[in-house]
């Protein structure tokens, strides 16, 4: 039996239809023997067809198909290869052997979409695995390679080669014959590992509905008999399916894979790549340079300070090596990517790149040099990329003779673990440079998302709205760590004023500055930040900023020298200070996003709307299980978006721009496919 729905054979109506006939032929047909049940193209089965879950569930239902498996009279082996996962692994399961490839993932990840497995995965896998793992595994969504998977007993065997003949020889062994898992005891294990794989699970997953839901459902394996424990989890797999967190989770799993899209015109052939150079050995450059290493690129790593340039070899290095250590890459990779690596300390070094990359820091003059020196010594055709996260790409291409190759590829920190990737096209940039930049950044195992040329690009653009926005709540009436909490409790990893203080409040207000000159004296200004920075409070690296850190942990509340400097930035603009709610603080920080988001949108810095909520669930710590700021907006009354933005518009006064909330709130085909 060969289930083909490609790309992923997910399990769509008509493939469970096949799928029961065939197992309804297997029954009934006398000279059939046994079953083989393989996956077309590149993978097995990828589950569910998750497009389907906002629709009513049309029959034959999964649960309905694996029972029909499991009382066939005849064995049925499943046979992997690709993945497996959430209804692809339940089939698995249901069958009676389960064949992998080495290179096989298998996984229930149906937690990351806000739903528990629903075919069965929270009774079989458990009575395979032990309840300690199958909390483990169900609650983080975790995918494992087939050979941990084999060793954790999920599968029977793993094969190097011919994975339909091993399956075929499995059937004609003397191991055939049913085994149906529901019929297996769950192996005995401590209640106290029990107990703490609970806790662990939780505390990870952060106790979302579908991880606590997930441990109920597992624990029933051991407690309740099979069909009456498979009805509560398909009970609580429809009503979590059902819910806004849920309907969250789907629309950024496809706006994710919608990101990577260009328009028509752009979809060019992506220039060569196989040499990168990168500008600058801070913290940010050594990033890029890991990960370019680990994608397989000749690296060149300029700094005309040497001993930072020396320092940063070592330490690139080192990672590779822990990398390896860690199992995250091949000792062999490692190595062979540590050869891949070249210091270069003078501009000739950059003679062969196919790309070069500028992390340096972050100002016009010092890039305008930098992007003179690439225009002299890059060699012709080569894509000339700056980091910067705010200054205009093309006053930055403007210091070459070549503009068209001048691209921005914006990297988020620490660059070798963030997937975030902004990839700004310039008004002159070539028309080839957009699909260079984001098949680029696939390589690197990042999510590239398109953005046009203004401040600050998507996010730094969004997230300084929002920023500026806490701080008028700082003047109205609000603590620093009343607008943390009220952010953190709706979500945020962490609180604005938390991540300032984290990221160094020095880089803002020297922004600030550098801006002080174009900054027109009506709009609302509000001193805080500078007044911090003036005592020498930049945040944790001094031990202060908005908060105290003496002991080396954040205090409880914001201290007296910084509720003085607030309270007297309230009193200067003449503000009497007022309580704000959690709810306050929440929609106003929120509504700043969503009507900066709907200006983007009308601007086309942003392609379409669903990429604006990638940009912040990856690079700004918005919580994933609320969709980001454009999914927040769709789900809200429109009267109190409405309301929410009178509220903001009065709060900033002078030079307040109304978004169009038409733009943003109108679902289209390409940024709602879930
Ligand atoms: N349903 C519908 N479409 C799916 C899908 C699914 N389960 N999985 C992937 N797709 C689509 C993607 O949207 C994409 O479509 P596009 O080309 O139009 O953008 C296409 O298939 C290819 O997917 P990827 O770009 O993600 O391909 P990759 O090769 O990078 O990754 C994969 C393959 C690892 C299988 C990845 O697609 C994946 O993780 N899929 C989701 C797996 C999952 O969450 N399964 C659980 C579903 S819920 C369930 O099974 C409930 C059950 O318990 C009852």
């Amino acid at each position: 039996m060969e289930i083909s729905n490609l790309p992923v054979n997910a399990l769509s109506q008509p493939v469970r239809a096949a799928l029961l006939a065939a197992v309804e032929r297997l029954t009934s047909e006398p000279e059939l023997r046994g079953g083989v049940i393989l996956g077309a193209g590149r993978t097995f089965v990828a589950g569910a067809d998750i497009k389907e879950f906002g629709k009513p569930s049309l029959a034959p239902l999964l649960p309905d198909i694996f029972a029909a498996i499991e009382s066939c009279p005849k064995p049925v082996v499943a046979a992997l290869h690709g993945a497996a996962l959430g209804g692809g692994l339940e089939l698995a399961l249901a069958c009676d052997a389960r064949i992998a490839l080495p290179s096989t993932v298998v996984g229930l990840p149906e937690v990351t979409l806000g739903i528990i497995p629903g075919a069965g995965g929270t009774q079989r896998l458990p009575r395979l695995t032990g309840l300690t793992t199958a909390i483990r595994l169900i609650c983080s969504g975790e995918q494992l390679k087939a050979e941990a998977a084999h060793r954790l007993g999920m599968l029977d065997e793993v094969v190097v080669e011919d994975l339909q003949g091993a399956a075929i020889a499995w059937l004609n062994s003397a191991q055939a014959g049913k085994r149906p898992v529901s019929a297996m005891r769950v192996p005995e294990e401590a209640p106290e590992d029990i107990a703490k794989a609970e806790q662990a699970a939780l505390r990870a997953g952060k106790s979302r509905p579908a991880v606590v839901a997930a441990i109920t459902v597992v624990k029933e394996a051991s407690s309740t008999p099979f069909a009456e424990a498979l009805a509560h989890e398909r009970a609580a797999f429809l009503t979590l399916r059902a819910s806004p967190e849920a309907a969250a989770l789907r629309h950024i799993f496809f706006a994710e894979r919608e990101a990577a899209r260009l328009p028509a015109d752009l979809q060019q052939t992506p220039r060569p790549i196989r040499t990168v150079a990168v500008i600058g050995a801070g913290t940010m450059g050594s990033g890029i340079a890991l990960s370019a290493l680990e994608a397989g690129y000749t690296v060149i790593l300029l700094d005309q300070n040497t001993e930072l340039l020396a320092k940063s070899g070592d330490k690139l290095r080192t990672q590779l090596q822990e990398r390896a250590q860690a199992g995250k890459i091949s000792t062999a990779v490692a190595q062979e990517a540590q050869a891949r690596l070249t210091l270069a300390d003078g501009w000739a070094g950059i003679a062969l790149a196919d790309l070069v990359i500028e992390a340096v820091f972050e100002d016009l003059a010092v890039k305008h040099e930098v992007f003179r020196q690439l225009d002299t010594h890059a060699k012709p055709g080569a894509v000339l990329a700056t980091n910067t996260s705010y200054l205009d790409i093309d006053a930055i291409a403007a210091a070459t003779k070549r503009r068209e190759d001048v691209l921005g590829l914006h990297f988020f920190s620490p660059a070798h673990v963030m997937k975030l990737l902004e990839v700004v096209r310039g008004a002159h940039s070539a028309s080839d440079l957009a699909a260079t930049g984001m098949a680029f950044g696939k390589s690197l195992k990042k999510l590239p998302v398109l953005c046009g040329n203004g401040f600050g690009f998507i996010g730094n653009r969004i997230y300084n709205a929002y920023r500026t926005q806490c701080e008028f709540m700082l003047e109205d009436g609000a603590w620093p760590e009343e607008i943390d909490a009220a952010l953190e409790a709706f979500g945020f990893a962490m609180g604005p004023f938390s991540v300032a203080d984290l990221s160094g409040l020095d880089i803002a207000w020297r922004m600030r500055q550098a801006r002080a000159s174009t900054r027109d004296p009506r709009t609302r200004y509000v001193p805080v930040l500078d007044e911090l920075c003036e005592r020498g409070r930049f945040g944790r690296k001094t031990c202060a900023g908005y908060y105290n850190y003496a002991d080396g942990k954040r205090s409880a509340g914001s201290d007296d020298v910084v509720r003085a400097i607030i309270s007297e930035a309230s009193a200067k603009r003449g503000i009497a200070r007022h309580v704000l709610t959690t709810e306050d603080i929440q929609r106003r920080a929120l509504i700043a996003m969503v009507n900066e988001a709907a200006q983007i949108l009308t601007e086309a810095i942003a392609q379409r709307a669903s990429d604006i909520d990638v940009v912040l669930v990856h690079g700004y710590g918005f919580p994933r299980w609320v969709g980001g700021p454009v999914q927040w907006a769709r789900e809200q009354e429109r009267k109190y978006l409405e309301r929410d933005l009178d509220i903001i518009a009065a709060a900033t006064g002078f030079g307040f721009v109304r978004g169009d909330l038409d733009i943003l709130l109108k679902k289209t085909n390409e940024d709602n496919a879930s």
